[in-house]
């Protein structure tokens, strides 16, 4: 496997961009793939069955192009798919919920609430990954079935979008958590909404913890591109390319649309 092949990137829309954009302010030398599965959106209220049959057609296609690595810029696709398909594939996959929930246990917090899909929070995922870590850590978590859709619809300072959000804030302050986290990767869009309500630094994106984690792994696995190159960047989607470009604008300007793809 060469240094210099592509890390492909995916998530249902424009969410695994908050990662992405780290990843490409951190590692610019990397060639990158971003895959928005659009067609499938949202992922947070499909199926185990549906979502690791979406998972597998995105790493089919990412073998085909010859990835080096993928990262699962998704926490539902984490949660629920990532155990069911990690054995299957010849190249390193990064999944989200379990790259970050060592670094987020050491922290010593006692109350954390997690912001997630409702598909993760039925898994249960963020609160069993801190707990392997920590024992002395409460986790709450609470689903915001919204949020995504929100995001993805680019209305997100509407009144009806600003109440929802914060509604689920409000019930999730009565736990009195020392931190949130949005356990979503749409969810990073919201903060200039969210943080009308509490504190900004009460969330925890864990977008930064993640890139610095695949940094360091790729990095002891030699996966690093040597290249002094700025390395390319390609996007793809499975439908709505327009929207997918002007929704991305946030975290990332695409110079061009990105290619529309069936899997
Ligand atoms: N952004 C994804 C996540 O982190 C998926 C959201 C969705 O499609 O419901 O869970």
């Amino acid at each position: 496997m060469m240094d210099n092949s592509a890390v492909g990137f995916f998530d249902s829309g424009v969410g695994g961009l908050s990662v992405y954009s780290r990843f490409r302010a951190l590692l610019p030398n990397e060639n990158t793939c971003y895959l928005g599965d659009l067609k499938n959106m949202p992922y947070g209220s499909k199926t185990p069955e549906e979502l690791v049959g979406f998972a597998r057609k995105i790493l089919d296609y990412y073998k085909k192009l010859g990835v080096k690595a993928v990262v699962i810029a998704c926490n539902t696709s984490s949660a629920i798919a990532y155990d069911k398909i990690k054995n299957d594939y010849d190249f390193k996959i990064y999944p989200i919920i379990q790259s970050v929930a060592k670094a987020i246990s050491a922290c010593g917090y006692k109350r954390v609430g997690v912001f997630a899909t409702p598909a993760t929070v039925s898994s249960g995922a963020y609160k069993r990954e801190i707990v392997k870590y920590s024992n002395h850590v409460e986790v709450l978590e609470q689903a915001c079935p919204n949020w995504t859709c929100i995001v993805e619809s680019g209305n997100i300072e509407t009144e009806d979008s600003v109440a929802d959000v914060e509604s689920h804030l409000g019930e999730m302050m009565k736990f009195k958590p020392e931190k949130i986290i949005l356990g979503c990767t749409h969810y990073p869009y919201l903060i200039p909404v969210l943080s009308r309500f509490a504190p900004e630094n009460l969330f925890i994106d864990p977008a930064l913890i993640f890139v610095n984690y695949i940094k360091s792994d790729m990095s002891a696995c030699g996966l690093l591109n040597t290249s002094t190159q700025k390395g390319y960047e390609k996007f793809y989607v499975t439908a709505k390319p327009d929207e997918f470009k002007s929704n991305a604008k946030r975290f990332c300007e695409l110079k061009e649309l990105p290619s529309l793809i069936e899997l």
